[in-house]
């Protein structure tokens, strides 16, 4: 028998990204595609957010797909298959909810992938009619194409071509569109920056758009405002509110400021973790 937050299978899926099972069956009983954890590696960890990727009920396990960009991430990666989190909190905020949707297009950016990987494979549970795009900047950067690829017909792009087409997801949005295809919504996760012009794009061809918003996050339960956004001119919290939102309605260029509000202290900052 598992011990609680104990990770029961740890694999590596690409450069740098990772993928944990861990046992967790209070979060496995009651969690939806679309919302996501907050963990703690040790007590004197900081509380991190990611999405829920997979789960297994019977099991009691939740699969995360993480990548390594800094302290937290970089802890769990050194962390081996036995070891426990300190922590492992959710399902926090609300499940993704494409009923009324019939044509569906589900665009991931780097890691955002993982984030759309759940819904690829509830859309496909459900019998929807569904494309994907993924994109990266080169082709070291992809996992789980092949299950990508069984859930739909899957669009890959790479900033370098090394694999797929040349380009971006907007190029392959567009490219879609212009070839006659029909979608009514575009639920797209990535940079800010790529999901700010899939939603300009979107709004081009009349069709809704969806965002998932990475927001930087403490508490996951709207009390520190750390996730804050603007939403059509109101305040909205991303953990509590979202973290999805309409995304003609988010206002992008704050989010993308307030993201960066520490980059500069980020720069000078000599890092050694790595050794
Ligand atoms: C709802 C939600 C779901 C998420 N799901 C996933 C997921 O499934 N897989 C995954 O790998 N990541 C996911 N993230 C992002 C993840 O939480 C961050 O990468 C993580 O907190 C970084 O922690 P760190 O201590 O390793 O890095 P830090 O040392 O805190 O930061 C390192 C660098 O990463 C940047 N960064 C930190 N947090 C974020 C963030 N939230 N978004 C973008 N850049 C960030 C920092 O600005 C800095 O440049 C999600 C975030 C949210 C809010
Ligand atoms: S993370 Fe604190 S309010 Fe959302």
């Amino acid at each position: 028998m598992a011990k609680r937050y104990e990770i029961v299978l740890k694999r590596n899926l690409c450069d740098r990204v990772n993928e944990y099972v861990i046992y967790a069956p209070l979060v496995a009983k009651h969690c939806r595609a679309g919302q996501f954890v907050i963990l703690r590696t040790d007590e004197a960890g900081e509380r991190v957010p990611f999405t829920i990727c997979d789960y297994s009920r019977e099991a009691g396990t939740v699969s995360i797909m993480v990548q390594e960009v800094g302290l937290t991430t970089m802890k769990l990666a050194s962390m081996k298959e036995g070891e426990c989190l300190q922590d492992f909190v959710g399902p926090l905020g609300n499940p993704t909810d494409l009923s009324e949707y019939k044509n569906i297009l589900l665009v991931g950016g780097g890691i955002g992938s993982a984030v759309i990987y759940p819904q690829g494979k509830q859309l496909k549970k459900e019998g929807k009619s569904f494309e994907i795009i993924l994109g990266a900047r080169n082709k070291d950067l992809f996992f789980k194409l092949d299950e990508f690829q069984s859930f739909a017909s899957t669009h890959i792009v790479t900033d370098d071509g090394s694999l797929g087409d040349k380009g971006f997801v907007t190029d392959k949005i567009a490219e879609l569109f212009e070839n006659g295809r029909q979608f009514d919504v575009i639920f797209s996760v990535g940079p800010l920056g790529m999901m700010k012009f899939v939603a300009k794009i979107a709004e081009k061809y009349g069709v809704k758009s969806i965002v998932s918003m990475n927001s930087l996050m403490v508490d996951g339960t709207g009390m520190c405002g750390c996730c804050r956004l603007t939403v059509d001119g109101t305040i909205k919290y991303a953990c509590i509110d979202g973290p999805e939102f309409d995304g003609s309605k988010v206002d992008f260029d704050e989010a993308i400021q307030r993201s960066t509000t520490y980059k500069h202290i980020e720069e000078k900052h000599k890092c050694n973790i790595r050794g």
